[in-house]
């Protein structure tokens, strides 16, 4: 399993100066690629929750790959954050800042008040993602249970803001 993981890290390819110049930009498309290494980091979501959960959620669009293999296994149901628009019946939004100016984000009445949701996504970068859809589980009444992510990238603040996520990896 321990093996498994390093596997699956080994797999997460850098491509330089992508999107732009002076970016190091961590593709997980080789890990997806790989069943060894999607059900090692799946697992090792699910693993590393110490908390018990009704719900996993994931965040568009990396976050639902992750999301959905870790209800799978988990025996619960996935609940996904959508970008703005996306979703015929939006129940609560949020908006927050991003790089390029600010975004939104929002959820289906699927989210219950009192239920105990399990945040997945691919990456912690600055946090300000995660941040939201914390948020958000919150303005709908819900808990953070948990907050997992397969990997963190250091030195972009991201632990700051969203000191309870749970790492995979550290690059
Ligand atoms: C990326 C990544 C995380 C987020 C991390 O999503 O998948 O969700 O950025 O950055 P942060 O910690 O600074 O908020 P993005 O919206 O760029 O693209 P995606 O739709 O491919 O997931
Ligand atoms: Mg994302």
């Amino acid at each position: 399993e321990e093996t498994n993981l390093v596997y699956a890290r080994s797999l997460i390819r850098t491509i330089q100066d992508y999107p732009q110049p002076g970016v190091a930009f961590r593709d997980i498309t080789p890990l997806l690629g790989d069943g060894k290494a999607l059900r090692a980091v799946a697992h090792g979501l699910l693993d590393q929750a110490s908390t018990s959960f009704d719900v996993v959620a994931g965040i568009e669009a990396r976050g639902f790959i992750f999301a959905g293999a870790v209800a799978a296994i988990a025996d619960t149901g996935m609940l996904p954050i959508r970008k703005a628009g996306k979703l015929p019946v939006p129940a609560h939004q949020i908006s927050y800042d991003k790089e390029y100016g600010p975004d939104t984000l929002e959820v289906s009445p699927e989210l219950k008040p009192g239920m105990r949701v399990l945040l997945i996504d691919d990456i912690l970068a600055t946090g300000g993602t995660l941040k939201a859809g914390a948020d958000l589980i919150e303005l709908a009444g819900a808990q953070v249970a948990g907050v997992g992510v397969v990997m963190e990238l250091e030195g972009l603040g991201g632990r700051r803001v969203m000191p309870q996520t749970q790492a995979l990896f550290t690059m």
